[in-house]
């Protein structure tokens, strides 16, 4: 449970612990532990729905990394690990256009796929992608997303696992960044608007 003590920070009354607040962070969703609670039952989730099978998690670059080892430390079965960055973010919202940047390294044919997505938004980056991998011919692919924005959805897709399905505000930490900030934060926080619009009041997402 997080409640809000002011500009200052947000006291988590679980923890009882207090967490300053970045100063273009306007509110605190998921605490640390919030997260690495949720975080385990998600692992949990896929051993059991595996059932002891050699796993592959594919973690999209960069947002999904600090996720990935949070979860793969929860995985006591037999898994490894490959990356793959693409590209469709420019600021805080999407050009619609998605594009592999880096691609896998090993082969996913045959094998027991788990994509790892830090945020499901439009939706276009996990379709691609899950069109992608299933061309590579795995045994089975299934999406594990630690955040859901379903408002904002262009195209169906549903993650198969999910840690939290949050509000249309563009949110930072644990991963997630602006301009490859605020990856660093521990814990989820939306972002001030005033950080990615101009003063004049011009809106620019860019
Ligand atoms: P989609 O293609 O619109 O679903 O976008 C997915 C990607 O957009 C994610 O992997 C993130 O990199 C980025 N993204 C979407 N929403 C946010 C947000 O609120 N904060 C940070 N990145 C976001």
């Amino acid at each position: 449970m997080v409640t809000k003590i002011g500009r200052r920070g947000v006291r988590d009354l679980g923890s009882r612990r207090v967490y300053p607040l970045h100063a273009d962070i306007s509110e605190m969703l998921f605490t640390p532990e919030e997260i690495q609670h949720r975080v385990k039952e998600l692992a949990a989730e896929i051993v059991r729905e595996h059932q002891g099978e050699p796993l592959i998690l594919i973690s999209i670059l960069k947002g999904s990394v600090v996720f990935l080892v949070d979860l793969m430390r929860h995985i006591p079965t037999s898994c490894s690990i490959d990356f793959i960055g693409i590209s469709s973010y420019e600021g805080a919202k999407s050009s619609g256009v998605v594009r592999v940047t880096t691609d896998l390294r090993e082969s996913i044919e045959g094998r027991a796929v788990v994509v790892v997505e830090d945020i499901i938004d439009t939706g276009l980056t996990m379709v691609y992608l899950r069109d992608n991998f299933l061309t590579r011919k795995p045994k089975s692919l299934k999406i594990c997303a630690l955040l859901d924005k379903p408002a904002n959805r262009e195209i169906a897709i549903r993650p198969d696992y999910l840690g939290f399905t949050i509000p249309n505000r563009f949110v930072v930490g644990y991963g997630l960044d602006y301009r490859e900030q605020y990856r660093n934060l521990a814990y989820i926080g939306v972002l001030r608007e005033s950080v990615y619009t101009p003063p004049t009041g011009e809106r620019s997402l860019a």
